[in-house]
């Protein structure tokens, strides 16, 4: 039997990068995946790729209406929800002083509201559904301070501290918290990041080099460990942050 037959499971930011490789992930390990992105046509491409039961909601993360659609969806046509993916997330390359107002906004509410907003509404379905499994998307700007980077380390940091928060808050009811840390992972991202500085290329090779072992991490390889949070086989994991980064925090 696989690792993930018969789970239900929500994946955010699920049309690209990491989110896209997570739920190609939960998917071919017998999971059923609810595919919610901003971007409904990348969100109908990935699901194009399962051979399997799939939902594609168009979300705003950051939207309460919007998750709250979601989540109700999922349980009133699966029956519940196991496993609930915050993925979904955004940056914005700059220092504090030079961060605008509305740029400061909008990463909080994508990375922090929207994993609150994640759990505000997961942890009851998964109540009803007799405990489940959530995983939010930190990175090690929560870990280590990175140049340019002061909205998005907040955020990361936020999720970070909330996973433990919740982790504690919820563990007697069977639902576990975790959250992972990834270095730099090769996704559109680090190409939109990048193309803001002078020298685009440049920029890449100082985020490439940055990693000790030599290379980009690869999506798949958080997908790999999304899928082993999400499932059993990690039941003594809690309020963990997993850190997948190449070596960057072990310096
Ligand atoms: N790529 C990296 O190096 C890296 C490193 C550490 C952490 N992360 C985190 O991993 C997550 C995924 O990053 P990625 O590199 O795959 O990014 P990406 O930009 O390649 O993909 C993000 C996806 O999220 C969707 N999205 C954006 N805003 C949304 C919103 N408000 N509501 C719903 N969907 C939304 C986008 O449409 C896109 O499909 C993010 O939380 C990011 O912070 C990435």
């Amino acid at each position: 039997m696989k690792r993930l037959e018969g789970k239900r499971a929500i994946v955010t930011g699920a049309g690209n990068g990491i989110g896209r490789e997570i739920s190609l992930r939960l998917a071919s390990e017998g999971a059923m995946v609810a595919l919610a992105d901003l971007d409904e046509e990348a969100a109908k491409k990935v699901a194009s790729e399962i051979d399997g039961d799939t939902i594609i909601h168009k979300t705003d993360v950051a939207n309460p209406e919007d998750f709250e659609a979601l989540v109700g969806r999922v349980v009133s046509e699966w029956g519940g929800l196991d496993v609930m993916v915050n993925n979904a997330g955004v940056g914005v390359a700059a220092n504090a002083p030079d961060t605008s107002l509305d740029d400061w906004q909008f990463v909080m509410s994508v990375n922090l509201k929207g994993t609150f907003l994640g759990m505000k509404y997961a942890v009851p379905a998964m109540r009803d559904s007799g405990g489940g499994s959530i995983v939010n998307m930190s990175s090690i700007a929560a870990l280590v301070g990175l140049k340019d980077r002061a909205a998005y380390s907040a955020a990361k940091g936020g999720i970070l501290a909330l996973t433990r928060a919740a982790a504690i808050d919820h563990i007697e009811e069977g639902i576990r918290v975790n959250c992972i840390a990834p270095g730099t992972v090769e996704t559109p991202w680090v190409d939109r990041i990048t193309s803001g500085y002078d020298d685009p290329v440049e920029a890449k090779e100082t985020m490439k080099a940055r990693q000790p072992h030599g290379r980009f991490v690869q999506p798949e390889e958080i997908a790999a460990m999304a899928a082993y949070l999400a499932s059993d086989e990690s039941a003594s994991v809690v309020g963990a942050c997993m850190v997948v980064d190449g070596g960057v925090t072990a310096r």
